[in-house]
């Protein structure tokens, strides 16, 4: 039997994991009809064994991803991102210094300052659409950062990713995305002329197997940092404030308790993962969950439906601060070689974001009437936050 769900569809979103659950439980490895076809997988154990086995599933896969980011490369295969085995396992070995738990930690100061600044500049307004005029301000800042950007590039860094993924028409987004492009090219250049000892340096200069990536390589593998980096973040950071916003004890015990944040930041994590579901590709024939599958088959990975399969966790749909820290591990980091080499950081980044801002913006709350609308793709948040605070 095939389904008829698609991640894209924006009308899966207020229901996915009720969706994701129902398929789920009939058959954690189903076909869907929709994109062209391609296999559905929601079970915790048949998610990390396709995770893990890179030897029968690339990395790689066309068409399910999110279509604005890839546009202008869409030939292109982004090193570490889209490959597997050992040409993989070099990039990752290459880049993962410039992502240690000691890294991540010396960011928070900067991140401290990009939210303190933004903040002031809300506080006396007394209400603001968060997503917009925070949770999507500081992110791309701290990825431009962490490439290696300097202060003003940053900056236009910000504003090219927001052209980007505000677009509402393909036309607009391919405009923003070849302004985009053109200017992570011109970095690039740069760099391979002149390295210096950053991310993106190392990213441009990296010999892997006696080559280094071509530009429209490096351009697509920046591309997928950046929205790795910023993306991720600023969801998981509008989920969060909803969440605290719709549970007041939770949010008195955050704020009473800072400690409790590393423990809500993971089940955050588990809950509703801001990266909602990635692609494979099968490479040899195999099975998965008793699928027979057929190389090129597409699969989708749904990380969030995992963390919520019934055989593996208890009341895996309630949010539960408390859980049990030797439940088996969630999947919202990913699983396998691909797991989340920006962990760290985004631990990192949640907690400064959200600590800043609920000292900033007493009382906060959503204003009233508002219904807010959850978002679902390859990345799951919410479209807009508009809230209010007490200000003098
Ligand atoms: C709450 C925030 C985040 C979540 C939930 C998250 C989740 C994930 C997941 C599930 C994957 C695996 C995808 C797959 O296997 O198909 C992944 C990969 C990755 N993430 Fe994150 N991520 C977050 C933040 C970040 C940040 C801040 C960075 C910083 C750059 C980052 C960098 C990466 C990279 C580079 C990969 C690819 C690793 C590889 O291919 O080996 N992520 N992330």
């Amino acid at each position: 039997m095939a389904w008829s769900f698609s991640h894209l569809d924006p009308a899966v979103a207020e229901t996915a994991y009720d969706t994701l659950g129902a398929i789920r439980r009939g058959c954690p490895v189903a076909r869907s009809g929709e994109l062209d076809g391609f296999v559905l997988v929601t079970g915790y154990a048949e998610i990390r064994e396709a995770a893990r086995a890179s030897d029968r599933f690339s990395a790689y896969v066309d068409g399910l991803g999110a279509a604005a980011v890839v546009t202008e490369m869409r030939d292109a295969v982004a090193p570490m991102f889209e490959t597997d085995a050992d040409h993989h396992h070099q990039w990752r070995r290459l880049l993962q210094t410039f992502f240690t738990p000691a890294i991540a930690a010396a960011q928070a100061q900067y991140v401290r300052a990009v939210c303190r600044e933004v903040l002031q500049e809300l506080i006396p307004h007394g209400a603001a659409e968060l997503v917009g005029a925070y949770t999507r301000q500081v992110p791309p800042l701290v990825i431009g950062r962490v490439l290696g950007l300097a202060e003003l590039e940053r900056v236009w860094l910000s504003e090219h990713v927001r052209a980007l993924y505000s677009a509402e028409t393909l036309t607009e987004a391919q405009q923003a995305g070849r302004t985009y492009a053109d200017f992570l090219l011109g970095q690039i250049q740069q760099r391979r002329a002149h390295p210096g000892r950053d991310l993106l340096s190392a990213m441009v200069n990296a010999q892997v197997d006696g080559h280094s990536a071509d530009d429209d390589e490096l351009v697509k593998m920046t591309m997928l940092m950046v929205a790795a980096g910023h993306l991720t973040t600023a969801d998981a950071c509008a989920t969060a404030l909803l969440q605290l916003m719709e549970d007041p004890p939770l949010r008195e015990r955050i704020t009473a308790e800072p400690s409790a944040l590393e423990a809500f930041v993971e089940e955050l994590v588990r809950y509703e993962p801001a990266v909602a579901a990635t692609g494979r590709t099968v490479i040899s024939e195999t099975h998965l969950g008793g699928m027979p599958l057929f190389p090129g088959d597409r699969l989708l990975l749904a990380w969030g439906s995992a963390n919520r399969d019934e055989r593996v966790f208890d009341d895996g749909d309630v949010f539960r601060l408390d859980r049990d820290r030797d439940a088996p591990q969630h999947l919202g980091w990913g699983a396998g070689e691909h797991r989340c080499l920006g962990r760290h950081l985004a631990r990192v980044e949640l907690r400064v974001m959200l600590t800043e801002l609920l000292r900033a913006l007493p009382g906060l709350r959503l204003q009233p009437g508002t219904t807010v609308r959850r978002t679902f793709g390859v990345i799951r948040g919410v479209a807009a936050l508009p809230v209010q605070w007490e200000h003098q």
